[in-house]
């Protein structure tokens, strides 16, 4: 509708708009005050609901920092981003969880086993002292046994840690002249326990640590040896090449062991069945390091029981051409 400016009412201002301002504009910022505030307090609740679950996993991981590694945040809810996030914090504390209390456990049974023969040493100095006179080449014999038990529980100590921490260079290697050397040095240890060797050998090659590779040899050998029949024994030594691997197994005779046992044995510290003939009183890591090692090299070890008795142990490594340097 045109509206002829001689009808312009005194006060410039139309009657029906300024009617219409009135009623529109208190409503009109009431509403705008309403929304407003329903969006702040809308917004405010639902950043609350979805923020939630970041503050529960801010809570664990102060809780872990203050040492507390067995709470978990097991988050509820479908299967999100949060979720997922608050899984993997799970998982990654349960595993921290184990490794310290496995650390905790191997501390305690390295002190525990180092005080063993530091504590017979003692007592046996004690009493020379007391009596000089009845100091006999017997308790000469007992201290540079006990000495000797000492010296070897650190350096297996010293060993086990050299291989976990990886700081060796690799080189060529081939097992099968690893496994010959070590049978050829323990040959006198094997008939003074009146076993029999037999090797069967055939070239794998590998690369890593010749000398960590050697222990880790050397060690199951001995424990094949030691570990055996009170006499006729066998131990059997292989070497050969499986697709994209090198296998080294050592199998002997023996007591017959259950596999739930053969599953604990690499556990540091952890010696198997109390045994009739106890003339090897190991320190027990023997077979952590070589655990230790295979992992090193990223190779697996396997440990099974024989049906007839003793254990059959294989350690599979990454092959290489024997040609190639790594
Ligand atoms: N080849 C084997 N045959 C039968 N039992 C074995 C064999 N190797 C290991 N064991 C068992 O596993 C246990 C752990 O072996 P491990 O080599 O770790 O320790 P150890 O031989 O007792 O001591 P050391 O640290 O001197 O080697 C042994 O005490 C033994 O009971
Ligand atoms: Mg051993």
């Amino acid at each position: 509708m045109l509206i002829n400016p001689d009808d312009r009412p005194a006060n410039g201002v139309f009657p029906v708009r300024s009617a219409l301002l009135d009623v529109f504009a208190p409503r009109a910022a009431a509403v705008l005050v309403f929304l407003l505030v329903f969006g702040l307090l809308g917004g405010w609740i639902l950043a609350g609901r979805m923020l939630a679950p970041l503050t529960r996993i801010t809570d664990a991981t102060r809780m872990a920092t203050n040492g507390s590694l067995s709470h978990r945040i097991r988050l509820p809810g479908r299967e999100d981003e949060f979720r997922e996030l608050a899984d993997a914090f799970d998982t990654m504390l349960a595993q921290i969880e184990t490794h310290v209390a496995e650390q905790r456990r191997f501390a305690a049974n390295a002190s525990h086993e180092l005080r063993t023969p530091l504590a017979i040493s003692k007592t046996l100095l004690d009493v020379a002292r007391t009596d000089p006179d009845h100091v006999t080449g017997d308790v000469i014999d007992r201290l540079s046994a006990v000495n000797a038990r000492a010296v070897d529980l650190t350096e297996a100590l010293l060993l086990l840690s050299r291989a976990e921490q990886r700081s060796f260079t690799r080189e060529p290697v081939d097992l099968s002249l690893l496994a010959e050397e070590a049978t050829e040095t323990l040959l006198p240890l094997a008939e003074e326990h009146g076993v029999t060797i037999e090797t069967r050998g055939d070239v794998a090659p590998t690369s890593g640590s010749p000398a960590l590779l050697l222990q880790l040899t050397t060690n199951l050998l001995h424990n094949a040896i030691v570990h055996n029949l009170p006499e006729q024994g066998t131990v059997w030594v292989g070497t050969g090449v499986r697709p994209g691997t090198v296998v080294l197994t050592v199998e002997n005779t023996g007591e017959k062991l259950t596999p739930e046992l053969a599953a604990t044995l690499t556990e540091p510290f952890q010696r198997g069945t109390e045994r009739v003939r106890t003339d090897h009183a190991g320190v027990g890591l023997g077979l952590a390091i070589v655990r230790t090692i295979t992992h090193a090299h990223d190779g697996t070890l396997t440990i099974t029981p024989r049906t007839a008795g003793g254990l059959r142990v294989t350690v599979e490594l990454p092959a290489v051409s024997p040609h190639t340097d790594r």
